[in-house]
């Protein structure tokens, strides 16, 4: 049975933009059933109604609370029934109740090797404190903002005179091509979260999740 996707994005979608494009060679282990944005303006969304891929906003501004937002989002969502819902550049802190009701079926991706700089401006954080290596990490969600249990994590070296802009486009780059591959682990069943440890093909996988070389 074909597995389905949900993608949740803010801006302008370029992971997303990478998953579809695995989706359409065929090397992607499931179906982008729908792409949800809390933002009208979401260059996302353009990308997903121009794939035939069916849309929804759930515009944050309308609701007066977080947990109204999270409760019309989880309602949306829970039409579907997916099996994974992916967090694609989606800048909105979910509730406790909401990531409980999806706890190992969320993943994210954050621009950081993980447990450093969780939160935002996470580019210009690494290049402030002088870092040899940024990069990005895959991760199950939990309450703990960007928090959970990491499945794969992409190193890339601080240039010298590198700007948070510059460092950001080459992270980019490995986000695209770590996403997928965390993707279709949880989608064909190799990882398993037991105790608080994530094991992928029933080996435990290092706090940071398994470092994703470049193919050579
Ligand atoms: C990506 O760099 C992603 O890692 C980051 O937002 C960008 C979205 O780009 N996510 C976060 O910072 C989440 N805390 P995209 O819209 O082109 O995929």
């Amino acid at each position: 049975m074909t597995r389905r996707i949900v993608v949740l994005l803010s801006g302008r979608g370029s992971n997303f933009q990478s998953l579809l494009n695995a989706s359409l060679t065929g090397e992607l282990s499931g179906s982008i059933d729908l792409v949800i944005s809390n933002r009208p303006q979401a260059g996302g969304l353009a990308i997903a109604n121009n794939a035939n891929i069916d849309t929804a906003l759930i515009d944050h501004q309308a609701y007066a609370t977080r947990d109204a937002f999270d409760a019309d989002l989880a309602g949306v969502i829970d039409s579907v029934t997916p099996d994974l819902i992916v967090l694609a550049g989606f800048m909105r802190i979910l509730t406790q109740s909401f990531v409980s009701q999806f706890a190992g079926r969320l993943l994210n991706i954050h621009p950081s090797l993980l447990p450093l700089y969780p939160g935002l401006n996470t580019h210009q954080r690494a290049l402030d404190n002088g870092d040899t290596h940024a990069g990005a990490t895959v991760h199950y969600v939990t309450g703990e903002l960007d928090g959970g249990p990491s499945v794969i994590q992409a190193k890339v070296p601080i240039e010298s005179g590198d700007t948070k802009d510059r460092l950001a486009d080459r992270i980019l780059q490995v986000e695209h091509q770590i996403y997928p591959q965390a993707v279709n682990w949880h989608l064909s069943g190799r990882l398993a979260l037991r105790n608080g440890v994530l094991y992928k093909d029933s080996v435990p996988l290092p706090a940071t999740g398994e470092l994703w070389r470049a193919p050579q």
